[in-house]
């Protein structure tokens, strides 16, 4: 069977995240060309056997599988590039926040295009990625695409509003636990202990934490925070401070939040 052909233009953060995670899963399966404007930042890509260019319609034009790494403020210039390529056979792939289907459909034509929103934790294949296939998406097409994300970690079939969802969901919640993970490191500084104890301190209470979830599959989470918690005890006084904040209505509030800008960019990108 000839080769599969697979294209990037832009080789930042998470195209290399997704291009690692084919190498690992596909080991010298495919053909990988990657585009950008400075080369000498993609020496990663060549040592992992990629062509480079700058040329992003010769990468465009060659693969059979195009990822569009480059940042949603950039694409309407490298979609204009893009206008004489002809897409039938390709499937492409958009990893962009707030580009609906129909931005791309309005710039390059019908094309079989897939929406993706994977998070940062796909670096160690430990990500979460929404996906959600165009209508001119083939089946076989869909599970080409599954089988690409392999690498990243969890892939989950949705629709546009579950991109959007799952971007705030999955996608900005790291940040959302980094901050939260933060607090509790600048708690256990401010008793006594160094930066660095903190942070072992929390690296493990997190994993050991994250790890009870996976484990205890028979039990929600709630049935596992009322384990910790005896009625009047310590960790009790703690949760009811948490209520006291109405910790449920600000993280309603915080993803609201970002899925109201995710609205704002969509109206930006139409
Ligand atoms: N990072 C995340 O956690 C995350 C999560 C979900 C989705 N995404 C999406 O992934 C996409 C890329 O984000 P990122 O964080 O990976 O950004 P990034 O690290 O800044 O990567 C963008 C890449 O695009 C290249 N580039 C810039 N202008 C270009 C052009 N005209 N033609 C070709 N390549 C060009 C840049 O090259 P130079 O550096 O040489 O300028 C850079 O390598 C965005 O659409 C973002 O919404 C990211």
């Amino acid at each position: 069977m000839a080769q599969l052909k697979i294209g990037f233009i832009g080789g930042g953060n998470m195209a290399s995240c997704i291009f690692n995670g084919i190498v690992k899963t596909r080991p010298q399966q495919d053909l990988l060309m990657v585009s950008g404007p400075h080369l000498e930042k993609l020496g990663a890509f060549a040592a992992a056997g990629a062509e480079l260019t700058t040329d992003n319609c010769a990468v465009a034009a060659w693969a059979d599988v195009l990822f569009l790494g480059v940042k949603p403020q950039v694409l309407p210039d490298v979609l204009a590039e893009l206008k004489a390529v002809d897409w039938r056979g390709k499937l492409v792939i958009s990893m962009a926040a707030g580009w609906r289907l129909s931005a791309f459909y309005a710039r390059l034509g019908e094309l079989a295009l897939v929406r993706i929103m994977p998070n940062t934790p796909a670096k160690l294949g430990l990500g979460v990625t929404a996906m959600c296939p165009g209508a001119h998406v083939t089946k076989e097409q869909t599970e080409l695409c599954l089988a690409l994300l392999a690498g990243l970690g969890k892939t989950v079939l949705t629709d546009e509003e579950g991109i959007n969802s799952l971007g705030a969901l999955a996608g900005s919640a790291p940040a959302f636990l980094y901050r939260f993970l933060e607090a509790l490191v600048a708690e256990i500084v401010a008793h006594g202990f160094s930066e660095s104890e903190a942070r072992a301190i929390i690296e493990q209470m997190a994993l050991g934490t994250a790890s009870m979830v996976i484990a205890n599959q028979d039990q929600s989470i709630a049935q596992l925070r009322e384990a910790v918690t005896s009625k009047g005890g310590t960790t009790f006084q703690g949760l009811t401070q948490m209520t006291n904040y109405h910790f449920e209505a600000m993280m309603h509030d915080v993803i609201e939040a970002c899925l109201r800008r995710t609205r704002e960019f969509e109206d930006m990108f139409k």
